[in-house]
């Protein structure tokens, strides 16, 4: 969508801010302030809502649906409608996939449904605004995101995903050169033609490219919205861990609702003794990412007006596009002639957390959520010599390949060093060592 009258940008890569936490914290409310201090300061902003439940054309005050519409001069909105989406790209492959539940003697309604992927129509909202990203309309684009739990999955998702589709389409040649013909062969299951492989490819470069934007930290950065309680930090504190987990960048705390110092009142005495501890709670704990205050407005902020006055609170003079806080949250080291892999972790408790390696994966396994990183070549050829927690951040130390007992790929970690626990081996469920998932 053209951003007609709008500056120049400079040539620098949009900039992408990913608003999410708890429900009902104020996240829709903090990425409106956001992206209107944006077009304020001259940038061409657009502020996207992945959240089914849309409430951005509220807080606005304009209406907005699925098509980019103006809200305010450099600002335009837009409330994404993923089902949409998917039935467009998707179509090809679905078709496919009936046809191959048909010939397994699934029929109607329920071939249907097993085509239907969960979360795919999600994919597309985030390849959406890899559209947005990529277009060289925006200077930034903002996204209230929905709630953590869906968020993270969401963001989960082009991992996932990406593996899904490694097993049911090994993609491209490899398919078309071994699998098919060996398929035609033995069984009669209906091969995928070339329109079912040209999708195939299409939604796996939308994969990439997703991934690639969203975990570029120089790029792409969550901010974490939170309000000055207990359960709303300890959810927080789980989400930055996933969050990390899948290779994001939170580059800031937003503490919203603050009880402002103004009010003295007797009967808000605890409430503020509260709010001061949970505060504090949320400097510590999330150090070294900044936290961004904004406290609790005297009415619902809505409308221009009441979003600006939101945004100086928030902002003040730092600039809102910047990378508040930079931590990577994966990154190699070398120390002497071992590489170290470190993962940032915050907040995890070791009894959660499970290390395995099959081939070029690490395995890494945090409560509910598991990631295949698919290892860089330096490391491919090493054994796994130790790997330890320490300090919410996890180090797996890859062996010297000149080294002493180098038996290769497959070798699950040895001892943990340290406190650490011990990396088990390869799991038994086994995930398919992709070179398209995770990087
Ligand atoms: N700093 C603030 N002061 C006063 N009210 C606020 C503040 N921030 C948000 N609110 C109000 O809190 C309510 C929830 O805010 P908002 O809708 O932005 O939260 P959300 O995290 O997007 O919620 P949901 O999870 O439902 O999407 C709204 O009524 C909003 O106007
Ligand atoms: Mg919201």
């Amino acid at each position: 969508m053209a951003a007609a009258g709008a500056p120049a940008g400079d040539g620098s890569p949009t900039r992408v801010l990913l608003f999410t936490g708890k429900g009902g914290v104020g996240k829709t409310t903090t990425a409106a302030a956001t992206a209107l201090r944006c077009a304020d300061a001259g940038l061409r902003t657009l502020a996207l809502s992945t959240d089914p439940a849309h409430s951005l054309a509220d807080v606005f005050g304009v209406p907005l649906g699925p098509l980019v519409a103006p809200v305010a001069d450099n600002l335009w909105g837009q409330q994404l409608d993923a089902q949409d989406r998917m039935e467009e790209a998707w179509e090809d492959i679905r078709r496919w996939l009936l046809e191959v539940f048909r010939w397994a003697g699934v029929e109607g309604l329920e071939a249907e449904e097993l085509s239907v992927v969960p979360g795919l129509d999600e994919v597309f909202a985030l390849a959406d605004i890899r559209h947005h990203a990529t277009s060289d309309e925006w200077d930034v684009v903002v996204v209230d995101c929905a709630p953590t739990a869906e968020t993270v999955r969401l963001l989960s998702l082009p991992d996932v995903l990406a593996r899904y589709m490694e097993r049911v389409f090994p993609v491209g040649r490899r398919v078309s050169q071994v699998v098919s013909p060996l398929v035609a062969r033995m069984t009669t299951l209906p091969v995928a033609g070339d329109d079912v492989f040209a999708a195939t490819e299409r939604f796996y470069e939308r994969l990439a490219g997703v991934r690639e934007l969203l975990t570029d930290g120089r790029r792409t950065s969550v901010r974490l919205v939170v309000t000055p309680e207990r359960v709303v930090v300890a959810e927080a504190r789980r989400t930055h861990t996933y969050l990390s987990l899948f290779g994001y960048h939170v580059d800031a705390v937003v503490a919203n609702r603050v009880l402002p110092d103004g009010v003295t009142d007797p009967w808000f005495d605890r409430w503020r003794e509260a709010h001061a501890e949970q505060l504090d709670a949320i400097a510590d704990g999330f150090a070294p990412v900044p936290v961004l205050r904004a406290p609790l407005q005297p009415a619902e902020p809505v409308g221009a007006g009441a979003l600006r006055a939101l945004a100086e609170a928030l902002y003040g003079d730092e600039d809102p596009t910047a990378r508040l806080g930079e931590r990577e949250p994966l990154r190699v080291r070398r120390d002497g002639a071992e590489l170290v892999l470190e993962l940032e972790l915050p907040f995890t408790d070791r009894d959660e957390l499970e290390v395995g390696r099959t081939g070029h994966e690490l395995l890494v396994r945090v409560g509910p959520y598991r990631r295949g990183i698919v290892l860089p070549d330096a490391l491919r050829r090493r054994r796994v010599s130790g790997a330890a927690l320490r300090d919410g951040c996890l180090a797996v130390r890859f062996a010297d390949p000149a080294g002493p007992a180098g038996d290769g790929d497959r070798a699950g970690a040895g001892p943990a060093r340290g406190e650490g626990r011990p990396p088990t081996g390869a799991p038994s469920a086994g995930v398919p060592a992709t070179g398209a998932s995770s990087g």
